[in-house]
């Protein structure tokens, strides 16, 4: 049997662990397995950039950030360079002789995943994002490494923020969705935590933060790139290759606060990739190795077209097509959102 591995859309902690333990797993379980890793994401599965993994080629790769096979977040094989390659990336698959293709990524190769798997290569999807957002799934990895990254940063400003008596905005990525900066907001004790799932006034804000400036003399502040100020719009960068992205809340709120309060100095600080670079934790490393082997018994068994997922902690196969296109964000009543508001952390 061939089994084909593609990690596609942005990069994450945990990638190379998935693809450890899928291999090393194949391996162990299926007879006779050739493990095919596809380069760059669905652009090597379009032009054939396919190379042999081993039990050498994955060692030491469960802490190790990044992915061995390249990543790709906008070759999109049904629009690809202006027209539909999806043909050619089946052909590929025919030539390669591949039985199973195991797809990690979050919502965008996951539904292209389903899409293929409606033209009838058999797949099985391995969520993957640090946004936590994808549907059907309680937990992906890479999601607790970048919490870890924005605990830490809240943890290392807050003693500069006290040292100046600063209001500190750090700005977390996360999408649509809140899970981040909610989470890792908790985790490093901020002061007011801003997501997109809930509305929030700057009036509200701002009287909240003169309230603990007032008690502790400093105030962190944990924003979601895709929260909004008041009913405005999100805030979107564009970028030299001509795709914008969500981003500029912070500063946004630096301008807001400051106009309004000239007195206290706020300054934000963006993370961006910062959340996604370096080694997993050990929570996001095991997560991965339980996918990766979640997704090589979904092979031996032949069960195609779903995609592995955590629900209540344990690994379950949901229909790729419940997954593609869906987003899955922070419910109004979350207890994280009951955590959050005991706390007072979360402004209306
Ligand atoms: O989906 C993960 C993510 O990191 C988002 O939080 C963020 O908006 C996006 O990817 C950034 O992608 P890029 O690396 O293309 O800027």
């Amino acid at each position: 049997m061939r089994v084909g591995v593609l990690t596609g859309g942005g990069d994450c902690p945990g990638l190379n662990a998935v693809i450890r333990a899928l291999t090393l797993a194949l391996l162990q379980r299926v007879p006779g397995v050739q493990v095919l890793g596809i380069e760059r994401g669905f652009l090597g599965l379009i032009e054939g950039h396919l190379r042999a993994l081993d039990a050498a080629t994955v060692r030491g790769l469960v802490d190790e950030g990044g992915t061995i096979l390249g990543t790709h977040n906008r070759a999109n094989p049904f629009d690809y360079q202006g027209r539909d390659a999806s043909a050619e990336a089946m052909a590929v698959a025919r030539r390669e002789g591949l039985e199973a293709l195991v797809a990690i990524g979050g919502d965008g190769t996951l539904t292209l995943a389903a899409r293929f798997a409606a033209l009838g290569l058999p797949v099985v999807g391995v969520p993957k994002t640090i946004d936590n957002d994808i549907e059907g799934n309680e937990r992906s990895f890479g999601f607790d490494s970048a919490v870890a990254v924005v605990a830490d940063a809240l943890t290392r400003l807050r003693t500069t923020a006290a040292s100046h008596r600063r209001v500190m905005v750090v700005e977390t990525m996360g999408r649509d969705a809140g899970w981040i900066a909610l989470e890792g907001g908790l985790a490093g004790g901020a002061d007011a935590i801003l997501i997109p799932e809930r509305p929030w006034r700057l009036e509200a804000l701002a009287a909240h933060l003169h309230q603990r400036m007032d008690a502790q003399g400093h105030a962190l502040v944990c924003v979601a790139a895709g929260a909004r100020l008041d009913d405005g719009d999100q805030h979107w960068q564009a970028l030299p290759d001509g795709v914008a992205r969500l981003g500029g809340v912070g500063q946004a709120l630096v301008q807001a606060l400051g106009a309004r309060w000239p007195e206290v100095e706020v300054r934000a600080t963006v993370l961006g990739h910062l959340q996604r670079g370096g080694s997993p934790t050990a929570f996001d490393r095991v997560l991965s190795t339980r996918f990766g082997v979640a997704a090589a018994e979904a092979v031996e068994r032949g069960e195609f077209g779903h995609t592995v997922a955590l629900q209540g902690d344990r690994c379950v196969l949901v229909p790729l097509s419940t997954v593609a296109g869906q987003n899955r964000r922070v419910p109004p009543n979350h207890e994280l959102v009951r955590c959050a508001q005991a706390l007072g952390a979360l402004p209306g």
